[in-house]
């Protein structure tokens, strides 16, 4: 793999994601890294890597469904495959994210998810800010990089933003159909009208803060739209009063009714 391939951001890039809550960057690493990471991102979704730990499941069903999976997502590939914490990818995108959080960048961990929009049938991704997904105990300081590896486009399923909502509160989620065991949130009320569409090429990424609104479009093209994700930040801050989140409360209950049905007909 090229190690020698180095992303620096300009501080008008920083400026922008501090005042946006994202940052599209062309490239942050090589072709070669692209097609090298596709070759594990297909065996771990054929082999549905980790579905009995709950590390492989559909974001856009019911959990434990049978049918076919239209959104299906991998969480913590690094686990199967540690070499992806090697690549030019990950080492770029903590150095951006120290300079993006204003923080050292011996202070950034953090680990990746990979979401699979399978071409003609990939659900759309609803509007959500990803902390409303996270532990309401802790006040988190942390972005997501989203390296697509095919064209994402507007007809693929690209992200889409709402600038400057990183600035509030993190808004009432609800799981979509209302349903606590399909995982996917959505936030009511979004002024999608404010979105801005970021297409990546191959090779790019985008950035963007855990409170910034986004959603994506359902994959229109023939085309599957791999995408990997990487969650860095420094460490969150532990709350005395915890955030109240009871879509979180929800969803635990189902997966618990679940997991006891199953237990019974055992
Ligand atoms: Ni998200």
């Amino acid at each position: 793999m090229n190690q020698d391939f180095e992303v620096d951001i300009t501080d008008e890039q920083v400026v922008s994601f501090q005042e946006n809550g994202f940052l599209s960057i062309d490239r942050v690493t090589t072709g070669t890294e692209i097609e090298w990471m596709r070759g594990l991102y297909d065996q771990l979704f054929d082999d549905r890597w980790g579905e009995k730990e709950g590390r492989y499941f559909d974001l856009g069903g019911q959990r434990a469904h049978t049918g076919k999976d239209v959104l299906p997502q991998i969480l913590g590939p690094e686990t199967r495959f540690p070499e992806l914490r090697e690549t030019t990818y990950f080492r770029n995108a903590v150095t951006i994210t120290a300079r993006l959080l204003d923080v050292e960048s011996s202070t950034v961990s953090g680990g990746g998810h990979m979401i699979l929009k399978p071409g003609g049938y990939g659900r759309e991704t609803p509007w959500h800010q990803d902390e409303a997904y996270w532990n309401p105990h802790e006040l988190p300081n942390r972005l997501s990089a989203w390296l697509p590896l095919d064209p994402a486009t507007l007809e693929s399923g690209c992200l889409q933003f709402i600038p400057k909502s990183h600035e509030g509160e993190v808004v009432d989620h609800r799981h979509v159909d209302n349903d606590p065991l399909v995982h996917t949130l959505v936030a009511d009320h979004v002024d999608s009208l404010q979105a801005i569409v970021c297409p990546i090429p191959i090779g790019g990424a985008v950035f963007h803060h855990c409170r910034t609104l986004h959603s994506a479009g359902p994959n229109l093209t023939n085309q599957q739209r791999r995408a990997y994700i990487l969650v860095l930040g420094p460490p969150g801050q532990r709350l005395e009063k915890p955030f109240e989140r009871p879509w979180i409360e929800e969803e635990q209950k189902a997966l618990a009714n679940l997991d006891s049905l199953a237990a019974s007909k055992s």
